[in-house]
């Protein structure tokens, strides 16, 4: 028996220091997605750059291994692109797929744990040609997709344990429906971002169920983006009342769905209602993945949506975010108060060409964090945003998220920044 716990012990370490990134980021863009159509289609990407290429990471995966091996890390987020697994509708690539077991197996040999998001921002164009996350069967669809996935990945030796279903559904309605910068460009359709965020919790709902029922050691988690929305004017009651509601429709409506009784609702909209049976669960999450980038700070306006956020004063990334580390034990402090659950910090990076800011940022993000867990929040890790790099959604490719930089000029070439070193450094005083 004991020996038994001790492998267990030895097989799960306490705490995953790593790093995160998105299939359609870094990859090299199949043909076959919504996005990839939308970066092709001029005047949506800022620097009019495309993802087609991005780091190639589809073949260069293992040298990044190498270079996150090398951080002193032990895990590493990445995510699966659903249009290369299923091009066309019900027809599956076993090539995709058996690509993704290789880049598994490369991580498990460089000893780090692999973080697998099932969807992050990207459709397979047939799906968003039947209305995407809007689609009536969305739920099922992701259900049949991501049980094809899991079964494979989740089986020896691949063994991946940790798994996210969404990444930042909140923020892919607003790109969506509301501010229309994402496919599929639409605006101000509150109706519709809270539709799409309900199919996405059904659809997290749905395969968690299934895969219980199949799977039941897996780790189950979403990441989802956390901002600490703080009123404009702390001494202004009706600011103080637009940032809980701000929080409750952006941070918290969400996650109050996983457990099965869906409700979602916003200003001038009808509630959205579903339930879904969990069966012997209560709650369809085993930690909760916090992306944390920062505030907003909120007050009332007189023109809809009557609620205004904009960044606070301080000193700001490349991007135009404030960098905000206090925020990070804020919301730490608060999820872990509301949901119970083990947290897993899946992003958290700043946007930094020149390298000015990251050490800094990196160091004072953690102190915030163990500030957290030195008053009882339990955290199961912390994966930086991003290790490479990469293709920054409507911005392009000039903003600048990397401990290590690319060359995209000669050949995706990888240098590693001086924040790189950094990282190691708080990685390696930290154990
Ligand atoms: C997050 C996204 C991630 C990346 C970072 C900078 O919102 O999840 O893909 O773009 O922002």
């Amino acid at each position: 028996m004991a020996l038994f716990f001790a492998l267990v012990l030895m097989s799960h370490p306490s705490f995953y220091w790593g790093v995160a990134s998105a299939a359609f980021q870094v990859e090299g863009a199949p043909d076959a997605s919504d996005w990839r159509e939308w970066t092709e289609s001029p005047g949506r990407i800022k620097d009019s750059s495309t993802a087609k290429q991005a780091t190639n990471f589809w073949n260069r995966y293992d040298e990044d291994f190498k270079l996150t091996e090398e951080l002193g890390a032990n895990a590493y987020r990445l995510s699966i692109a659903w249009e290369r697994i299923e091009p066309e509708k019900g027809k599956w690539n076993l090539e995709a797929i058996a690509h993704y077991e290789k880049i598994v197996t490369a991580l498990r040999a460089r000893h780090l744990e692999p973080f697998v998001t099932l969807h992050h921002f990207v459709l397979p164009k047939w799906l968003a040609a039947e209305g995407g996350l809007l689609a009536p069967d969305f739920p099922k669809y992701f259900e049949r997709y991501g049980m094809l996935v899991v079964d494979r990945l989740s089986a020896a030796p691949f063994s991946v344990r940790y798994w996210m279903t969404f990444n930042e559904p909140g923020v892919l309605a607003r790109g969506g429906y509301l501010v229309g910068d994402w496919p599929p460009g639409e605006k101000d359709q509150t109706a519709k971002a809270l539709l799409a965020m309900k199919n996405m919790a059904e659809a997290h709902l749905l395969l968690v169920r299934a895969c219980d029922a199949s799977h039941p050691t897996l780790q189950w988690g979403i990441a989802h983006h956390i901002r600490d929305f703080q009123p404009k004017s702390s001494a202004n009651p009706v600011a103080w009342l637009a940032s809980q509601l701000v929080d409750w429709i952006f941070n918290r409506q969400f996650l109050n769905s996983l457990d099965g009784k869906i409700f979602f609702w916003a200003p001038g909209v009808w509630p959205l209602r579903k339930k879904v049976d969990l069966g012997e669960r209560k709650y369809a999450l085993d930690f909760l993945g916090i992306n944390y980038y920062g505030r907003s700070l909120v007050s009332f306006s007189l023109k809809p949506p009557f609620i205004e956020a904009e960044e606070g004063p301080g000193q700001k990334t490349d991007i135009g975010w404030e960098i905000y580390p206090a925020g990070l034990k804020n919301v730490l402090k608060h999820n872990y108060a509301r949901y119970h659950l083990p947290i897993l910090i899946s992003e958290n990076g700043v946007a930094d060409r020149d390298d000015r800011f990251r050490c800094q940022f990196i160091k004072d993000h953690v102190a915030a964090m163990q500030a957290a867990q030195a008053e009882g929040v339990e955290v199961l890790g912390y994966l930086h945003w991003s290790l490479t790099d990469n293709f920054e959604w409507a911005e392009g490719l000039h903003q600048r998220f990397g401990l290590v930089a690319i060359d995209y000029e000669n050949g995706q070439a990888r240098k590693p920044r001086p924040s790189y070193e950094c990282y190691r450094d708080v990685i390696s005083s930290s154990r």
